[in-house]
């Protein structure tokens, strides 16, 4: 499973790329808007700091227009996947990029029809939303279920990355049910490696190291 955070703060994209983990960044107006910087500058930065997709969001409503944008993003760095609403604008431009060789993101995905459509239209990436899902109590696990069997049926090679995710569970639940990517929120990345048995284990481990007075080097 590919992990790709969910961030546009370039402090914490820095840190996490240092451990070797990130395959990929995922960005949309709510964040950059949080980095309180110009788009078109920490989109860059971020492209420079990892090698992965980087998934910059276009905001027109309209095919044509969502082109033009997608066009001054591909122009930042080789490593940009345009994100795409999935609205039928959104899924005609998706069509127009991956004929080109563009890599594509749709986003605001909430239905398995919706995520076929996305294959269909050449997505490189489709984005459920498991979490805003689960905020209206509805399963958004089961989306993913859905999206994989239907993608396994037909061989689309569009790619599951489980999106809005909220917990570390999120986290196993879509890795067991195959999803491709997750994007993850820095805070709940670096909560996957935490276990108090494996905070207890090592006290332990070290107090006795300690005892035998030796050193390794
Ligand atoms: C990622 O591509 C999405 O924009 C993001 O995961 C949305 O997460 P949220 O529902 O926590 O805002």
């Amino acid at each position: 499973m590919k992990f790709f955070v969910d961030t546009a703060d370039t402090a914490e994209i820095k840190e996490l790329a240092a451990t070797g983990l990130l395959d990929g960044v995922t960005t949309n107006p709510s964040l950059i808007m949080k980095a309180g910087r110009p788009m078109k500058e920490v989109i860059a930065e971020i492209c420079d700091l990892v090698d992965g997709p980087v998934s910059a969001e276009v905001v027109a409503m309209e095919k044509d227009a969502m082109l033009a944008e997608a066009r001054e993003l591909t122009a930042i760095a080789n490593n940009i996947c345009i994100k795409l609403p999935l609205t039928l604008e959104g899924l005609k431009a998706c069509r127009v990029l991956s004929d080109q060789g563009t890599q594509t993101n749709v986003t605001l995905c909430f239905s398995a029809n919706q995520a076929l459509l996305a294959a269909k239209a050449g997505a490189t990436f489709i984005s459920p939303f498991i979490g805003r899902l689960d905020d209206i109590h509805i399963d958004g696990l089961d989306l993913i279920s859905d999206i994989r069997q239907i993608y396994d049926n037909y061989m689309f090679e569009t790619e599951i990355l489980a999106a809005s995710i909220r917990t570390a569970n999120h986290v196993k639940d879509c890795a067991l049910l195959g999803a491709d990517v997750a994007t993850i929120p820095p805070a709940t990345l670096k909560a996957l490696v935490k276990h108090p048995l494996t905070e207890k284990g090592l006290e332990s481990f070290m107090a006795d190291w300690a005892k035998t007075g030796q050193s390794i080097i």
